[in-house]
């Protein structure tokens, strides 16, 4: 986790720094620092417990702060609590700093055989061994590339790092193994970051780091290495952002944006990948038709909302005969697995850098799976780089930690997956033609879902005094019930929980009074009857119910039952349309708790430790 940008220029570098602080606050926001070399050799670290907000206060105290240089870092926090002590930069002797985004993971003994050596410790973080070790290599007569070179090859774990050095004030020197890093080239000057969008205000131009690469630079000019210290020199990516997709426009949150965006980034999801009346292949690659011949069943690995994503797809696969395991990344990766003939293993991540992810989809090449596709947001990601196919969301960046926009725009990719896997099963061209035409109408449809918007805020009202919710689904629509509660948990800090509705009866009925609201998903679909059952049961015990139905199920009103009717679409693509209501409640009972919505407390966007 934690953010890192760094910046060598002819100007001050602090804009730079605390823009890309900014934009980097989703990968962590419990403490923040920077550290600046002036012409002068003139080294200042100020660092603050907090948002970057706190970071602006104390530099507001201190006007005089401003360099030619400097490293920065948000934090999240792993060793150590976040107080001031802990937070980045971490210096060793009088003018040496640097910034990690990583665990490492020998940082005991490491710290140990400092101490021995009469280093003394001012924070409780893995990081410091770091910084002192390069400074132990600087006082034998290394330069500051030298120390970094010899400093990472005692290092366990995985890590991206910035480092700078009074005595060199136009030199900073970068490195990762594991954790992201990116090169940003400037005119007569040069930036580091952990991604793209950090430096989108200054360059478009990029070097994206491999693993074991270290970064040399000096004066603006760029030396990159590979881990055997080769100079190599790796191509510019020229990025799409836009300074406005990462910028929140009208909008009052990132998330809210996000949500209103999905119309949008469903149509660029599809665009290219249907044609007519069918699926383009070829959008998965050159080597997908040959992979997808020769895939028996499907696993797929992932964390959080994209596992959620992956739960709905095991419907879709099964149903047209493809079988399909869906499981969470980090269990995945820690237990022993009977490999399944010809499985190909889909990696499902809005960030494509999720740790858990990463290591289960190594775990998975080890041991033999055949082949991996990931279906990803972050282009240039490191699960990009190591899947053999890949299909891109466009969902555009996504900064509120809540996913919103990346969901359902996996869902669009898991469906065209589904769609041709399944043509080697029981799918037939008239069927297909059938789901692309569903697809079609996506966009559309999920407009029509976010004008329940003014509906949806005054129900919110009814959470403002609650502790816990349940929420209900069947089938394709129990996935979704837990995007719910999950989305409604992490913002609202509401404890939600979520049931297949026909398992009410083994135990969480007992749950059920006044004080639980329960909020189901009703598609009109064939469970529907079963479900309106479910429903009877909690309101013949007396709870309190907010139903989200397709309006041709012609469900309303009635005692301890609210119905809101949602425009009808056809089952194959309603997982899509119902998880829009439950964002948008989710949203609304935030902002009525007063929570930071796109920051919530203890989390970050994209969870790069295990
Ligand atoms: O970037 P990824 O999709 O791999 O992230 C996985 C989870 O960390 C993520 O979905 C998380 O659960 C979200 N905060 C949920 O809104």
């Amino acid at each position: 986790m934690c953010g890192i940008v760094g910046a060598v220029a002819q100007r001050n570098v602090l804009p730079i720094l605390l823009d890309g602080l900014r934009r980097l606050e989703y990968r962590g926001y419990d403490s923040v620092g920077i550290a600046v070399v002036d012409a002068g050799k003139q080294i200042s670290r100020i660092r603050s417990v907090g948002k970057i907000i706190e970071l602006e206060k104390a530099l507001d105290e201190n006007p005089e702060t401003r360099g030619i240089t400097g490293i920065a870092h948000t934090r999240w926090a792993t060793h150590g609590p976040p107080t001031k002590s802990n937070a980045h930069p971490h210096m060793s002797g009088p003018g040496l700093a640097l910034v990690c985004n990583g665990i490492i993971e020998n940082h005991e003994d490491l710290r140990l055989a400092q101490k021995t050596r009469g280093f003394k410790f001012q924070s409780d973080t893995d990081t410091e061994v770091i910084v002192n070790e390069v400074y132990q290599h600087l006082n034998n007569g290394a330069d500051l590339l030298e120390a970094v070179q010899a400093t990472i090859k005692v290092l366990e774990g995985a890590f991206a790092i910035g480092v700078i050095c009074s005595d060199e004030p136009h030199r900073l020197v970068g490195a990762r193994r594991g954790s992201p890093l990116v090169v940003g080239i400037g005119e007569g000057e040069a930036f580091l970051a952990s991604d793209m969008s950090a430096l989108i205000s200054v360059t478009r131009d990029f070097y994206i780091l491999d693993d074991g690469d270290v970064v040399d630079i000096n004066n603006a000019n760029i030396c990159i290495m590979d881990s055997l210290g080769q100079i190599q020199q790796r191509e510019i990516k020229t990025s799409k952002l836009t300074a406005e997709s990462v910028e929140l426009g009208e909008h009052r949150h990132f998330m809210l944006k996000e949500i209103h965006e999905q119309s949008t980034a469903i149509a660029n999801t599809l665009e290219g990948r249907i044609s007519g009346k069918s699926l383009l292949e070829e959008s998965f690659g050159t080597e997908a038709n040959r992979i997808f011949d020769a895939t028996l069943s499907v696993q797929i690995i992932a964390c959080g909302t994209s596992y959620h994503a992956g739960l709905v797809a095991k419907y879709w696969f099964e149903e047209l005969g493809v079988p399909c395991q869906v499981e969470i990344a980090s269990e995945f990766r820690s237990r022993v697995h009977a490999v399944p003939d010809k499985c190909l293993v889909v990696t499902l991540s809005q960030s494509g850098e999720t740790i858990d992810t990463l290591s289960a989809l190594s775990e998975a090449k080890k041991i033999g799976f055949a082949n991996s596709l990931t279906i990803c947001n972050a282009p240039e990601s490191s699960l990009v780089r190591e899947s053999d196919l890949v299909m891109m969301t466009h969902a555009g960046p996504e900064i509120g930690v809540a996913s919103t926009k990346a969901f359902t725009t996996q869902l669009v990719a898991l469906r065209l997956l589904a769609i041709a896997l399944g043509r080697r099963r029981h799918l037939s061209s008239e069927h297909e033609a059938k789901l692309v035409a569903e697809l079609r109408e996506l966009p559309a449809k999920v407009e029509e879902a976010i004008k329940l918007e003014p509906i949806i805020k005054e129900i919110a009202e009814q959470f403002a005094d609650k502790h816990h919710a349940l929420f209900l689904g069947r089938g394709t629509h129990y996935p979704i019930a837990l995007e719910g509660a999950l989305k409604l948990k992490e913002i609202s800090y509401i404890h939600a929980e979520a049931y297949p509705a026909g398992e009410l009866k083994h135990g969480p009925l007992a749950l059920i009074d006044s004080e639980m609201p329960v909020i189901s998903v009703a598609p009109n679909d064939r469970l529907l009857d079963k479900l309106k059952a479910n429903i009877e049961e909690v309101r013949a015990r007396g709870g309190k119910l907010i139903v989200f139905a397709d309006v041709e199920t012609e469900m309303s009103d009635q005692q301890n039952l609210q119905v809101i009717n949602v425009a009808s679409v056809d089952s194959s693509i309603a997982p899509i349309i119902f998880t829009i209501p439950l964002q948008l409640l989710s949203y609304h009972v935030a902002l009525i708790k007063g929570t930071d919505v796109d920051k919530p407390r203890n989390l970050a966007k994209s969870v790069t430790v295990e």
